[in-house]
């Protein structure tokens, strides 16, 4: 039976283990030692919408793993001019060993998913985007040296793909989470009905004002994600008094992190000085996409 990543509850049985797997693969590379472990195998990458991050972080990954990677924008497939997501599953899947999938609907990625008979990741829809919370907790636990117990802090659009992973994510690691929104970009129901079953707190408020008191991690995502652009100025407005700043991130716990998936929009949802501070880790964050990644694909193919 192949097995997908679409959302975080996919890996909510071996979290803690792709978390670990991704630190300790991390560590052998650097050291010298080979991590080939998937020699010969081929990842084919459809994007839907731009990448920095994703891209090079998976086709590098790939490439450290002793495979090799396939960029396809929707711009030069056929899919873009009209052949179904069915075929196009059908027949890459006798192509390549794995797909990534950063598509515009997580309706378009559970469809994509149930005809591909090789593991389907997501590489962001407009619900989740589970790599990177992956990437984050991984980056947090070499950080912090664990997850259980401490509270992350989330400012900005609680509606996002970023906000319902790290609901998803923190809930099955035993993290503590709230969401700081304004209340038309609280999360779904969805996401909080199924992060409420692993028993953490969850707070979920639109005041702003001491809202980071008991961070230990200090996140935030762009307040207009892929796809919302017609919303732009209507967002700017909505999330105007949601700026992590100095303030915000000094009424935190003095030891904690701040990470960002990036691309940053700086001076709207961060400034320049936290983003670029002593307590953001976000470079550390960026590069570890590709040691996450790494993990989860041998998790998925091995
Ligand atoms: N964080 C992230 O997914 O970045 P890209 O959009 O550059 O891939
Ligand atoms: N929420 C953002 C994440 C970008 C990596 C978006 O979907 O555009």
């Amino acid at each position: 039976m192949k097995r997908d990543l679409i959302s975080m509850l996919d890996v909510k049985d071996d979290l803690d283990d792709i978390i670990d797997r991704g630190i300790d693969l991390k560590r052998r590379a650097k050291s010298g030692i080979n991590i080939e472990l998937l020699k010969g195998k081929t990842l084919g990458m459809i994007f839907e919408k731009s990448s920095t991050r994703t891209r090079v972080s998976f086709e590098t990954g790939m490439t450290k793993l002793g495979g090799h990677a396939i960029f396809l924008s929707t711009n030069d497939l056929q899919l873009g001019r009209g052949e179904s997501i069915e075929d196009t599953a059908l027949v890459l899947s006798r192509y390549v060993d794995i797909i990534m999938y950063r598509a515009k609907s997580n309706r378009a990625m559970k469809e994509l998913a149930h005809h591909a008979t090789v593991p389907v990741i997501s590489g962001l829809d407009d619900k989740e985007h589970p790599c990177q919370v992956i990437t984050d907790l991984m980056t947090i636990k070499e950080h912090k040296g664990t997850l259980k117990g401490l509270h992350l802090v989330y400012l900005g659009d609680g509606k996002n793909n970023m906000a319902h992973s790290y609901l998803l994510g923190c809930a099955v690691t035993g993290m503590n989470i709230t969401i700081v929104a304004p209340k038309k970009y609280w999360p779904e129901a969805f996401f909080v009905n199924q992060a409420k079953k692993f028993g953490i707190t969850i707070k979920i408020t639109d005041l702003v004002k001491d809202s980071t008191r008991e961070a230990d991690v200090v996140a935030t995502d762009t307040w207009v994600s892929m796809g919302d652009e017609e919303q732009k100025q209507q967002r700017l407005q909505d999330f105007k008094d949601y700026t992590i700043d100095d303030t915000l991130m000094k009424g935190a716990k003095s030891d904690a992190i701040f990470l960002h998936c990036l691309p940053a929009y700086y001076g709207y949802e961060v400034t320049k000085e936290v983003a670029h501070g002593k307590q953001s880790v976000i470079f550390d964050e960026a590069e570890n996409r590709m040691w996450a990644q790494i993990a989860i694909m041998v998790t998925l193919l091995t």
